[in-house]
């Protein structure tokens, strides 16, 4: 199964000061050079963390593919379009959100996403949409003309961590019959969203094979954080010992 990674909270840190550190840029290279199989990044209406800037120097200098997480408006659309990622993908995007809290409806949405998805076949980009697992957006991701899923398995992550095992177990199977569904309808098939160190392993465990890659982000920075503190603070001391 392929990883791909989400540096928006690289970004998330330098805005807190609105300085040039952490750089997200530095982030995407070095998640490359550890094996990462593809970048993301959400370039959100608001810019609370990553840039228009950014996303311009990580898809010149990364060489994996670059994923980017937009809402489906017609300023998202002339960025994408201009800076050209790899793959886009659609996600619903709320201004008081602390993070994607749902999947897109794209039931609701046939009409404008169908329209909208059509400049980025043109492009030779490729189209995720981001659902929740369930049979009817599976099926209105490719009437739209989708490329992709990816499925949220945000649902699966909050039930593991809270203990109840038995129903993300269920939550597994429901993201396991609809990976199969999107795959025999022939659109490729992500997944993503609060996945932890903790609670992957018994993801992948089932869906092996059935999802192509997994999208991880917040656990991957925080645990990037904390990690590099005792290098960084070692360093630190050795310049005052100059
Ligand atoms: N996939 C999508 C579509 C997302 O919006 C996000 C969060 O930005 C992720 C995956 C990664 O989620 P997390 O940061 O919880 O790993």
């Amino acid at each position: 199964m392929k990883l791909g990674v989400n540096i928006d909270h690289v970004a998330t840190l330098r805005q807190a000061r609105k300085t040039f550190e952490p750089s997200p840029l530095f982030a995407a290279l070095i998640a490359q050079q550890a094996g990462a199989h593809q970048i993301t990044l959400h370039l959100r209406e608001d810019r609370r963390h990553i840039q228009e800037e950014d996303l311009e120097l990580i898809k010149k200098a990364v060489h994996v593919p670059v994923n980017l997480e937009m809402a489906a408006t017609d300023d998202m659309k002339a960025i994408a379009l201009r800076v050209k990622p790899n793959r886009i993908t659609l996600v619903p995007e709320r201004r008081e959100e602390i993070t994607t809290e749902g999947g897109l409806n794209v039931v609701a949405m046939k009409d404008h996403l169908r329209e909208y998805i059509k400049d980025f076949k043109e492009a030779g980009i490729e189209v995720s949409l981001f659902i929740e697992p369930e049979e009817s957006q599976v099926y209105a991701s490719k009437e739209v003309g989708a490329d992709a899923v990816e499925l949220h398995t945000g649902r699966y992550a909050n039930l593991f961590n809270s203990h109840k095992i038995e129903e993300a177990k269920k939550e597994i199977q429901r993201l396991k019959e609809s990976s199969l569904k999107a795959r025999s309808l022939g659109l490729r098939v992500y997944a993503g969203h609060g996945l932890t160190y903790k609670n992957t392993s018994l993801l992948v465990e089932s869906l092996r094979g059935v999802v192509e890659e997994l999208n991880v982000g917040h656990s991957i920075i925080s645990n990037a954080l904390l990690w590099g503190i005792e290098r960084a603070v070692k360093e630190f001391l050795q310049l005052l010992k100059k």
